[in-house]
């Protein structure tokens, strides 16, 4: 039987590494520092000069970026934040623990991102920050996103749990996603751009203040030890994980063009099906692809991932239903027809930087093949 195709293959990425990990690993088990042991400040300057920011500080995981990032910017109980009704749960689920109200806005039919012309009749006295998330390893109108908030004064958070390494140009220079706003989010869940070992997240500004008040929340409030100025969590970045990682970060632009050129080949290979919408790449963007998601038509979606299954080939559905679907937050129902639909036809398809090009034919021939066949 042909082997399986994985959307990601975490196994196979370990072997490649391994010669050269087993060093990093045990260098942080024999100097004992296992919690912001000198590996952390080491992979934060790094991270810092990959991303052009001054500032990098690492936490416990992207859901805790989130949250550490709404506590430095003082979220209060009853503030109002704006985010995108089509995205992964933690951008709700940070904003009501925090006591704050997540007002969902639709996404846009293109790129997946929040659409930037309905962000402004959202705001009001009580909006305290927007939230882009930089679904699928891109970003949709961050500039246009960006202006508006500083209209209305109100935060900037970018969610870039997903497109570490992905730039947007502006004036013809490209910067770095999650640098833009004032304050950018990421996740080191194994399975993204650059992906720890375990849970691992991070918090980028280039803000002195707002870094000095998220290290301080990121430890328990405190600045000296056992002084605590104000309320914090315990989200702090393992010195195992960090050590991981920074030896990850050399590889994280080859694995991002690698990926680049497999987006390339199924692009080249499924224009030709009109019975499925290929993801679009935002012109103004460099993309991560952390995600390859086509839309399938004529309510096809479900029979063709389980075609796909039996033919060894997995995929993913990112995601089944809009934030305001799922029971814990049908209080913030609006009105998002895009996000709702969407939810309906989605389906991604591998991707990761060990995926072959010969994969990628084969995974496109099958999806011809289901529609060729009667269906
Ligand atoms: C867009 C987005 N935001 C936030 C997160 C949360 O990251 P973590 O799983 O590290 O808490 C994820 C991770 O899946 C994500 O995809």
């Amino acid at each position: 039987m042909k082997k399986a195709i994985k959307m990601i293959d975490l196994t196979a990425e370990y072997q490649q590494l391994k010669p050269q990990l087993g060093q990093v690993i045990k260098k942080v088990w024999s100097n004992g520092h296992y919690i912001n042991g000198p590996e952390v400040t080491l992979f934060e300057n790094k991270l810092a000069e990959y991303l052009s920011v001054k500032n990098v500080i690492g936490c416990g995981n992207g859901t805790d970026a989130l949250q550490i990032a709404l506590m430095a910017i003082g979220l209060k109980p009853g503030d109002e934040v704006i985010i995108p009704a089509f995205a992964y749960v933690s951008v709700i689920e940070v904003v009501c623990l925090l006591g704050g109200i997540p007002v969902l806005v639709d996404i846009e039919d293109q790129y997946f991102q929040i659409d930037s012309s309905k962000i402004e009749e959202a705001i009001t006295p009580l909006t305290k920050a927007i939230i882009p998330v930089h679904l699928f390893g891109q970003s949709g109108d961050l500039q246009k996103i960006i202006a508006i908030a500083n209209k209305h004064q109100i935060f900037v958070i970018e969610d870039n749990a997903q497109a570490l390494g992905a730039k947007l140009i502006i004036d013809g220079k490209e910067k770095m996603l999650g640098t833009l706003g004032h304050i950018g989010c990421t996740s080191f869940f194994p399975t993204k751009n650059l992906g720890g070992f375990g849970d691992g997240g991070a918090l980028f500004t280039n803000d002195d203040e707002l870094a000095h008040q998220i290290r301080r929340i990121s430890n328990h409030g405190q600045q000296n030890k056992y002084e605590h100025d104000i309320i914090g969590i315990n989200s702090r970045l393992d010195s195992l994980q960090a050590a991981i990682l920074n030896f990850k970060l050399q590889y994280l632009d080859q694995n991002l063009s690698l990926k680049r050129s497999i987006a390339a080949k199924y692009i080249q290979e499924l224009s030709s099906c009109k019975k499925i919408r290929i993801p679009s790449k935002n012109p103004d963007g460099i993309h991560t692809w952390h995600q390859f998601t086509i839309k399938v038509k004529m309510g096809k979606r479900n029979e063709l991932k389980d075609f796909l299954k039996n033919r060894g080939i997995e995929t993913m559905i990112y995601y089944p239903k809009s934030l305001h679907q799922q029971k814990a937050y049908t209080n913030f129902r609006v009105f998002s027809p895009i996000s709702d639909r969407i939810c309906d036809s989605v389906l991604s398809l591998p991707i990761h930087s060990l995926l072959k090009l010969e994969e990628v034919s084969f995974i496109s021939h099958t999806i011809k093949d289901f529609f060729n066949a009667k269906h």
